[in-house]
């Protein structure tokens, strides 16, 4: 609890404020200036402060190669910063002209089956081209030496939501460079990647080739080994948009728009890379059933806290949002009344220090056209969707002090790429589905409903006690070097760790421990995992909490809770059992133990229980730890809290995403509602209507 959490200084000086705003494209007005002078009109009113320039602008800003019209661009900038709107200036690289792909075809991205694409779509260039590489710099150079000192630019947009891999002749020279640097020899990386299998050992470095459909995709060490390298090739051509720009002005941040979850990428990698993180979170709201609300709520905080975990806790921007609904899902739903306000504001109660949406203006033509956006194709502000983001713009300024306040999380989910990677291709005991990310959001949802403010780490991030009370890594399948003794030390100085099933078992070549799973874990779980086995979607099996159980999770003695999908078969070694298996051959054999080693304890769970043992499970955990809740209230089911500190101020946010109107009872503490003033005594009732949220204040 002694944690100073504090409030970090803001991403630009120049915008010391919750960011408000869109991408904006006047490239697509450029014939009609008058839609233009409307847009600023428009923009005020909408209670907007920033705008995302130039993202796909790059035909309108080198008409040919290298004729370069930024006469536009400046007037521009120049009409938003004469109305005090700023500018998150965008390098153009997602989407390129096509004269280059016609002169330059090795800019073309080459797919899995070795074809080359023909010019057309975006993010598809090859990040390798020299050529690419060195179009992109050129024209990152006069963007910068024009616009870095620019009084409205409050940073760089580096390029657009990076992703997708190539596999043409340049990538596949400098995938074999890459893997020679990593592994020096031939030897090395048969060894690594255990070739002997199947004949697969290679004598020369030129036979290896990236992962193909038609060719090699059966070496779990090779697909591991090319997904890292499209991440570190990644990283390197970003860090080569970002050279240029810094050369002129170091201090203008930069950021990237990063994606929900995004599998093709290791973002904690790409993220050394920027001075503030950005995302992109489209939930789609309304889906059928009674909790799915609740359900996407719960997801995209997970999302959320990763992405301001990504920067070790500072906060990130919301860098793109729909105001109303997407275009590209097989059924777009209307945000409901409210639902856009509530959206929003989960977004800052995670960290977000912006609200931003892809778009401000409605395109007439292409693939977006009907995408939601502030300004729809009757071109003014008499809409309820307009309304909605100017109601927001208002309740933005006047959250102002929220703006740069840390979120203080006491607990820690562990999310790992390459582990995800790996268990997707282990070929094991459930190939209908391992479920990892379901896996992690099961144990994420409890702390959501707690109303727990959780980081989401990596399993090489520092595990240390004196800041999160709590480290849950469900299946953490790929434990890699040193991370044992790293949870050890965690657990002998006082914390609490939780891992699951299908813990321990390869390293980080996806070389299988030896001698017996959880591995590297073995030791600190106290147990030995002879066995797992999947089961059929039909299949269950329960497990039921003993008295020793029950005294140490403050549980029933007896509770029984479901399992599922997947199960093993555990021997307790200096572990207690806490509780046992129900059905089948496993009856009576351990299914939740528990280790007690220096001050802390490791928990380990056999099999895939279902709600609610997670928050029954966690319930328990975080009462007697003590792990910060956002409010010491009950919270019913679908409705969260989180909270922002900046030391002196806690900000709560109480959200409401049951679908219904829903009443609960604050804690003993005095709170203000910072929207309205209102003072709220110790304990008093707060109503909030179908997707309410209230932002309350209290000393911290
Ligand atoms: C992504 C892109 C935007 C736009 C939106 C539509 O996030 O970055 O350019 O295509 O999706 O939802
Ligand atoms: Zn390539």
């Amino acid at each position: 609890m002694a944690k100073p959490f504090r409030k970090y200084p803001p991403v630009s000086g120049k915008l010391p404020v919750l960011m408000h705003g869109a991408d904006y494209n006047p490239d697509q007005w450029l014939h009609d200036p008058k839609v233009l002078e409307e847009d600023v009109r428009l923009m005020k009113l909408a209670g907007c402060n920033v705008m995302s320039v130039g993202i796909f602008a790059w035909a309108a800003l080198e008409p040919e190669e290298g004729r370069f019209t930024f006469g536009w661009l400046d007037e521009v900038l120049e009409r938003l910063h004469a109305n005090g709107i700023h500018v998150w200036l965008a390098t153009p690289s997602g989407a390129r002209p096509a004269w280059m792909s016609q002169k330059y075809p090795e800019v073309l991205r080459v797919g899995p089956n070795r074809v080359r694409h023909l010019h057309g779509f975006r993010h598809n260039h090859c990040y390798t081209s020299p050529v690419y590489r060195e179009k992109t710099a050129a024209i990152n150079a006069k963007l910068a030496e024009r616009y870095a000192r620019h009084p409205a630019v409050v940073g760089w947009h580096v390029s657009n939501e990076y992703g997708g891999e190539c596999h043409c002749p340049l990538c596949q020279e400098a995938f074999r460079a890459w893997l020679r640097a990593k592994y020096g020899t031939l030897e090395a990386l048969n060894r690594a990647w255990w070739t002997a299998f199947w004949s697969h050992t290679y004598t020369d470095w030129a036979q290896i080739e990236s992962p193909a459909p038609h060719g090699e995709n059966q070496v779990h060490g090779h697909n591991l080994d090319w997904r890292r390298f499209v991440t570190a090739q990644t990283a390197d051509f970003m860090r080569h948009e970002v050279r240029v720009l810094k050369a002129v002005n170091p201090d203008l941040p930069v950021t990237a728009n990063l994606m929900e979850l995004y599998d093709g990428l290791d973002y904690r990698v790409l993220a050394r890379e920027m001075d503030v993180v950005s995302w992109d979170a489209y939930p789609l709201w309304h889906k059928p059933g009674a909790d799915s609300d609740a359900d996407t709520a719960s997801w995209f905080a997970l999302n959320h806290d990763l992405f301001r975990s990504l920067k070790g806790g500072r906060p990130f921007l919301l860098m793109e949002s729909t105001p109303s609904q997407t275009n590209w899902q097989p059924v777009s739903k209307l945000k409901r009344p409210g639902m856009h306000r509530l959206s929003s504001l989960q977004a800052v109660a995670h960290g977000a220090d912006s609200v931003q949406y892809f778009q401000w203006r409605k395109s007439r033509g292409s693939s977006e056209k009907f995408h939601g956006a502030v300004v729809g194709h009757e071109g003014h502000e008499h809409t309820r969707v307009f309304r909605d983001v100017a109601e927001l713009g208002a309740t933005l300024r006047r959250l102002a002090d929220v703006r740069g306040c840390a979120v203080p999380a006491e607990a820690a989910i562990v999310f790992d790429w390459d582990n995800r990677w790996a268990i997707r291709d282990a070929q094991g005991p459930r190939n209908a589905g391992m479920g990892y990310e379901a896996t992690v959001h099961a144990h994420y949802r409890a702390l959501w409903e707690l109303g727990v403010p959780a980081d989401v780490i990596g399993s090489e991030d520092a595990f240390d006690p004196a800041r999160h009370k709590l480290i849950i890594a469900p299946m953490l399948y790929m434990v890699k070097p040193g991370v044992g003794e790293k949870v050890e030390r965690f657990v002998e100085r006082g914390g609490t760790f939780v891992a699951t099933y299908w813990s321990g078992v390869v390293d980080e070549n996806d070389l299988c421990w030896l001698g017996g799973f959880p591995g590297p874990l073995r030791h600190v779980l106290g147990i030995w995992a002879e066995e797992i086995e999947g089961l059929y979607d039909e299949d269950r099996n329960g497990l039921r909490v003993n008295a020793a159980g029950a005294a140490e999770l403050g549980l029933a003695e007896g509770r029984t809770y479901e399992i599922r999908e997947l199960c093993e078969l555990v021997h307790a070694e200096s572990a207690e059992v806490l509780a046992e298996y129900i059905d089948d051959f496993y009856a009576g054999r351990p299914a939740l133990t528990v280790r007690r080693l220096g001050t802390g304890r490791a928990y380990y769970l056999a099999g895939r229980a279902m709600p609610p043992f997670y928050e029954e499970f966690y319930g328990g955990l975080v009462r007697r730890l003590g792990v910060r809740r956002a409010l010491d209230a009950e919270l019913p089911r679908g409705v969260t809290a989180g909270v922002r500190t900046d030391g002196d101020h806690d900000y709560v946010f109480v959200q409401n995403f049951t679908g219904g109107p829903v009443k609960l009872t604050l804690d003993a503490r005095e709170y203000v509602d910072l929207e309205s003033g209102e003072a709220l005594a110790p304990g008093s009732a707060l109503e909030l209507p179908t997707h309410g949220v209230r932002v309350l204040r209290r000393r911290a």
